[in-house]
């Protein structure tokens, strides 16, 4: 799901998805925040928690949304992965069906047309930090602790993590995070590149995230999405591939008002006004 099918609704401040919704949405500095509304279950994902975050995609991400942050709520965890309560009762036709979810209603935010940034509350397991790595940008609480246990429970990570997690911190560390299931604090995430940046402990992690996002929030939007469409495609694509491609990306800004008015506040020496055109 890209751009197009985006902007169909776009809720008020402070709503949840629906009346009972695991997520509550909000916006705030440019950014959608969408957050995980279940913390006595340290906010772990349900059926109804993924069926939310798709309609988060398909129906409340509005055109002028600059940016995507996802957190968990309290300060335990982020998202402890699986609703493991909920799996026990499942069928394997069940556990299958939720598998596709987190193909459909969450992989969105790792092809979403503007930046996806994780605010990482507290602990992020399994299927919660598979979570944080679908998003472009991960900024972590000091105290936040980070693995992926799936295989000392039987199972391996299935929401991207074998596939995401040596794309970001490399093939010799993730073989270590998921064959040995280490838990890694904070700062051990900062230096292995797994999170960009961690919180000093007297700021809350969303605040810290919203202030460092700020020059994505008032920056040029058009140019903001090329360079993120660029940026994921070289995950995909050889090198001459993604040299033509960043080409036709360059093409989008070329034409637009807001890389004159960048050359004109800057001959003016002003701050430029952008208007995503
Ligand atoms: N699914 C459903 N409920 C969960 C959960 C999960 N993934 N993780 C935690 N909870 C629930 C606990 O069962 C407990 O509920 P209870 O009070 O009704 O017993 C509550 O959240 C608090 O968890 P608790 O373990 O008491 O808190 P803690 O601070 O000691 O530990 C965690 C927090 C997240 C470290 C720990 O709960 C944990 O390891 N959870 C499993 C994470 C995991 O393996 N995820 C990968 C799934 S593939």
């Amino acid at each position: 799901m890209t751009g197009p099918e985006m902007g169909r609704g776009k809720p008020s401040a402070d709503r949840a998805v629906t009346g009972d919704s695991p997520l509550t949405l909000r916006r705030q500095s440019g950014a959608l925040i969408v957050t995980i509304a279940r913390e006595e279950r340290m906010n772990a994902l349900s059926i109804a928690t993924l069926e939310a975050f798709g309609d988060v995609f398909r129906r409340h991400l509005a055109p002028d949304d600059r940016a995507v942050i996802v957190t968990g709520s309290g300060t335990r965890a982020f998202c402890a992965g699986a609703d493991l309560k909920e799996r026990r009762d499942m069928s394997l036709d069940q556990v299958r069906a939720q598998l596709i979810r987190y193909r459909t209603d969450l992989a969105w935010l790792s092809t979403c047309p503007v930046p996806t940034v994780a605010a990482i509350n507290g602990a992020a397991l399994g299927g919660g930090l598979e979570l944080a790595l679908l998003c472009d940008l991960r900024v972590a609480a000091p105290h936040a602790t980070f693995a992926l246990p799936e295989t000392s429970l039987g199972i391996i990570p299935a929401a991207g993590g074998t596939q995401y997690l040596p794309r970001v911190v490399g093939a010799a560390k993730a073989r270590e995070l998921i064959l040995l299931g280490t838990r890694l604090s904070a700062e051990e995430a900062l230096r292995i590149g797994l999170v960009h940046r961690v919180s000093a402990p007297d700021h809350a992690v969303l605040e810290d995230a919203l202030d460092w996002i700020k020059p994505i929030t008032a920056g040029a939007p058009l140019a903001q999405r090329a360079a993120l469409r660029a940026l994921r495609a070289a995950d995909r694509l050889d090198i001459d591939a993604g040299l033509q491609f960043e080409m036709a990306c360059y093409e989008t800004c070329l034409t637009s008002e807001d890389r004159l008015e960048a050359l004109e506040a800057f001959a003016q020496k002003r701050r430029p006004v952008y208007k995503g055109q």
